[in-house]
């Protein structure tokens, strides 16, 4: 196993969404994954049950060698991410050892995306009901943040149901009543990292609802671009993370849930030519 890699932690199957960017920009270090799929989803869970798991699985990253660790979770990091990093991190016998999250990188990019300032979040109950994007935006100045939290969407994804005729109603129900708080959105945030899995159901309930024009917003470039800019800011961190030869690291993929349907899945959405090898983690 790589000695200092990146760790990558989701509830579920989304982070795969954001490692792949990742992977992309900065494919010469090493990563782990895991996905905590056996208590996936997060959406619904309180926010104990939320802290609790993240914090395990952080310490787990960070006992398998991960200096820096990235959630790559909305939810996780709407509830958990700051107590971790103010209240866990100093307490531990390496305290230089970091925690980013999700949020605030798409924060900094969708102002960017926007032409008219009327912005529509897509996410879980949990993100939603944190109100961490609004707190984020209001600091960017005039924009109108309208959020709909879809409950659904991460249960029938998680249970690898993408291209299901269920799943299609419950983003045009979810969609539809994005539009009706407000009509005049012309970008949405995929608040959830498993979103992206779904991107073309999304895009194609966009046509039908006759919003085609609507930019889509998944978070896996602007987390990318956030991460590089991080490491090139922080030289101490940068150098202590474990690469590979000729440019290319290694990545192990671990979930908490069953194996064979994380391996499908993910090498699917990853487009790997060859099945990629996952394996079982334990957490706590
Ligand atoms: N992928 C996660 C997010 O970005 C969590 C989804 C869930 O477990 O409900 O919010």
């Amino acid at each position: 196993m790589a000695v200092s890699p990146i760790g990558i932690f989701d509830s579920g199957f989304g982070g795969l969404s954001i490692f792949r960017e990742i992977h992309r920009l900065l494919p010469q270090y090493d990563y782990i994954f895991i996905g905590d799929n056996a208590r996936a989803p997060y959406g619904d869970r309180t926010f104990d049950e939320v802290f609790e798991y993240t914090n395990q699985a952080v310490h787990r990253l960070f006992d398998m060698g991960c200096p820096l660790v990235i959630l790559a979770c909305n939810t996780a990091s709407a509830k958990a991410l700051r107590t971790i990093q103010q209240r866990e991190l100093p307490q531990m016998e390496d305290p230089t050892r970091r925690v980013l999250g999700v949020i605030r990188p798409t924060v900094e990019r969708v102002g960017n995306l926007t032409y008219n300032g009327h912005i529509g979040l897509v996410a879980t109950r949990a993100t939603v009901s944190s109100r961490s994007y609004d707190m984020e935006l209001a600091k960017m100045g005039h924009v109108t943040l309208t959020s709909q939290a879809c409950p659904k969407w991460v249960p029938l994804i998680e249970s690898g149901r993408l291209h299901d005729e269920t799943l299609y109603n419950e983003v045009r129900h979810d969609l539809a009543q994005l539009f009706e708080a407000d009509p005049d959105i012309d970008t949405i945030i995929l608040g959830c990292t498993h979103y992206p899995l779904i991107t073309s159901t999304i895009q194609q309930v966009l046509i039908d609802l006759d919003h085609p024009e609507v930019i889509l917003m998944p978070q896996g470039k602007s987390v990318s671009y956030a991460l590089q800019d991080y490491l090139r800011r922080h030289p101490e961190m940068e150098s202590r993370l474990s690469r590979g030869a000729e440019q290319q690291g290694q990545t192990s993929f671990y979930t908490t849930g069953d194996v064979d349907s994380f391996e499908q899945l993910a090498t699917l959405f990853l487009g790997h030519n060859e099945r990629i090898k996952v394996q079982k983690a334990i957490i706590p």
